[in-house]
């Protein structure tokens, strides 16, 4: 997902496409086996994965156990599965496609894990409940900031966390990716 132009809006910001993308790849799924597209690559799923666990394993009060995780706009639902990997316990995936839940409920069935909660929510207008010790997207704000209507002045980066390498081929650049962070101070 890139822009050379910030001011671009994009099919990627549109609740139909999305529909369309997970229609699709949950037919894959039922015929083929195929789980879908891996947003980023592996190395960014992994590098989003391990740092969610390491920021809960230096957390005073928290463990993996314990700690309630929310994935927002999980797809494909491969995110919160590499967290159930990593001994998250109390994971919950929401998306605002019914298709993308759909699938990541199928996908996390096929692979064994019955026990994450899978939630239609569109995030703009959450009725999920709050309480979470750690909030994860892997490409939802990208795809929310690329909608006809987006107000980018929502959304304030506050720290990176990570580069990655870019890709040429051809005289073409790829992906361009960063991971992010923003932390809740704590009182007293
Ligand atoms: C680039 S995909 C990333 C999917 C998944 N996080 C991954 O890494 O494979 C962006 C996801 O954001 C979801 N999405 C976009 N806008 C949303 C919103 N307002 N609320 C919830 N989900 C949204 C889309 O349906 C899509 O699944």
């Amino acid at each position: 997902m890139d822009s050379d132009d910030e001011g671009d809006t994009s099919v990627l910001g549109r609740h139909d496409h999305w529909e369309s993308v997970y229609t699709r790849e949950l037919s894959n799924l039922r015929q083929h086996g195929d789980r879908g597209e891996v947003w980023f690559g592996d190395a960014v799923l992994q590098a989003t994965a391990d740092f969610a666990k390491q920021q809960l394993s230096c957390h005073p009060h928290r463990d993996i156990s314990s700690a309630r995780v929310l994935d927002v706009g999980t797809g494909n639902g491969t995110l919160a599965l590499e967290l159930r990997k990593r001994a998250f316990q109390h994971i919950t995936g929401s998306d605002y496609s019914e298709r993308s839940v759909e699938l990541a409920r199928e996908v996390a069935l096929q692979a064994g894990e019955g026990d994450i909660t899978w939630v239609g929510d569109d995030i703009l207008n959450t009725q999920l409940q709050s309480g979470w010790d750690m909030i994860l997207d892997k490409g939802t704000l990208d795809a929310i900031g690329l909608r006809s209507d987006a107000d980018c002045t929502q959304f304030e980066y506050v720290d990176y966390v990570r580069t990655y390498p870019v890709f040429q081929f051809g005289g073409q650049e790829g992906s361009r990716v960063c991971t992010v962070a923003f932390k809740k101070k704590m009182q007293g």
